[in-house]
């Protein structure tokens, strides 16, 4: 093959067009079907965000209580599932359960296998439905409590404190969780929506597009950083101890997890609403300790390293707070980011060639097979 150049982890290819987002990181901006997405998170719900992206537009007011009513109606799962999310092993990690309870769902869905916009949109609005009922179950069972039944009076994220508590807290709390979940939903071709879209590409199911999309969020350098960002935390414990830490592990070129990204050299645009959401919810649990350490490791990051913190440094101990176990943050994210991956494998099916790049060889050259017992 002629000499060509490699993009090591595709860094700087333009694989396709997309009108679901726009991330400009020169500007520090992150658009959702064109509009802000700190302008979304202050002025709207969850769900007025969900319906953007999946149709394009924001909702009216009635248009919003139809998709409210068609998620609503949708969050109840199955005994069968409930049955064996009561069964999952209680070391299993909650992002592997969720992947798990997500090709569940496909295999109950009478559509699984139908393609068509249509059919994609009403299996989208059950895994959107469904997939916080399953995550809230296994929170729940793990801990040897019983499994709490959605309720239809509450929103898409009072429902899921629900789900987990038996209670809701108060209104700035949700609105934190609400806007965690806004900042999370899209992010243009990021690992899991590309996987997401390869997967869609094949023409295979929209559960199969979405389990693949979960796989690809577990990953540390992905989804599973807000994680990392809490174990972090923990580790350091106390403010005082947080310069002398980050410093060490400058020294040791460790990398320091919930810093740094891709596309935005200069700073994550969604980092400082939820920065403020954060602090909020830090101010109503009385918690003076993590907002402090938050801000040293931030200052010293960029002092040392000219290196920015991430959307999953401020969510990350904003899930905390509110009383989720660390290892349940990432299938949150899986609960918004199900918006996005949905969007773009709809993008995909509109226009779809199969996604099927070309690598350049670099093994042995041509070898004679040699019978076993001659090797
Ligand atoms: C997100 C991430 C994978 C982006 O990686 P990338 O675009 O490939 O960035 P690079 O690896 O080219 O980084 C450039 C330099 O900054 C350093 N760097 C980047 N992020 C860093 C971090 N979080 N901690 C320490 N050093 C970091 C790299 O080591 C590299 O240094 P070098 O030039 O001396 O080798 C990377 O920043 C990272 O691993 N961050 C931590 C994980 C995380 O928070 N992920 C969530 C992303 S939303």
């Amino acid at each position: 093959m002629a000499e060509v150049e490699i993009k090591k982890g595709l860094v700087g290819v333009i694989a396709d067009e997309t009108k679901v987002s726009e991330v400009m990181p020169d500007i520090n901006s992150l658009t959702y079907r064109g509009y802000a997405v700190q302008d979304l998170a202050e002025a709207c719900v969850f769900e007025e965000v969900a319906y953007l992206l999946l149709n394009g537009e924001l909702p009216s007011k009635s248009q919003l209580a139809k998709f409210q009513e068609e998620e609503r109606s949708n969050r109840e799962i199955s005994s069968n599932l409930k049955k064996i999310i009561q069964s999952y092993p209680n070391n299993a990690h909650p992002m592997d359960t969720t992947r798990t309870s997500v090709s569940h769902l496909g295999l109950e869905d009478s559509e699984a296998s139908t393609n068509t916009i249509e059919a994609n949109y009403k299996k989208f609005i059950r895994i959107f439905a469904k997939t916080p009922t399953a995550v809230a179950a296994n929170f729940r069972t793990r801990k040897g409590l019983d499994i709490i039944d959605p309720k239809k009076d509450l929103s898409f994220s009072e429902n899921f404190f629900h789900m987990c508590f038996g209670k809701v807290p108060s209104k700035d709390v949700v609105k934190a969780f609400d806007v965690s979940l806004i900042l999370y939903a899209e992010h243009s071709f990021n690992a899991s929506t590309f996987t997401s879209r390869v997967i869609a590409s094949t023409l295979a199911d929209i559960h199969s597009a979405i389990v693949g999309g979960i796989s690809a969020l577990k990953g540390p350098l992905h989804g599973g950083a807000n994680e990392a960002v809490m174990e972090m935390f923990l580790e350091i414990k106390e403010p005082e101890n947080a310069e002398k830490y980050i410093l060490n592990k400058i020294k040791n070129k460790d990398l320091i997890i919930g810093f740094g990204h891709r596309v935005y050299k200069k700073g994550d645009s969604r980092v400082p609403t939820m920065t403020k959401y954060y602090y909020k919810t830090a101010e109503f649990y009385k918690n003076e300790k993590f907002p402090k350490i938050s801000r040293i490791l931030e200052q010293t990051m960029i002092k040392e390293k000219n290196i920015f913190p991430n959307l999953d440094f401020p969510s990350g101990p904003t899930y905390y707070l509110m009383g989720f176990d660390v290892n349940f943050f990432t299938p949150i994210f899986v609960m918004s980011r199900i918006t996005g991956w949905s969007a773009h494998v709809n993008e995909q099916l509109k226009d779809n060639r199969l996604i099927r790049p070309l690598s350049k060889y670099t093994g042995s050259g041509h070898r004679k097979v040699l019978l076993i017992d001659k090797r």
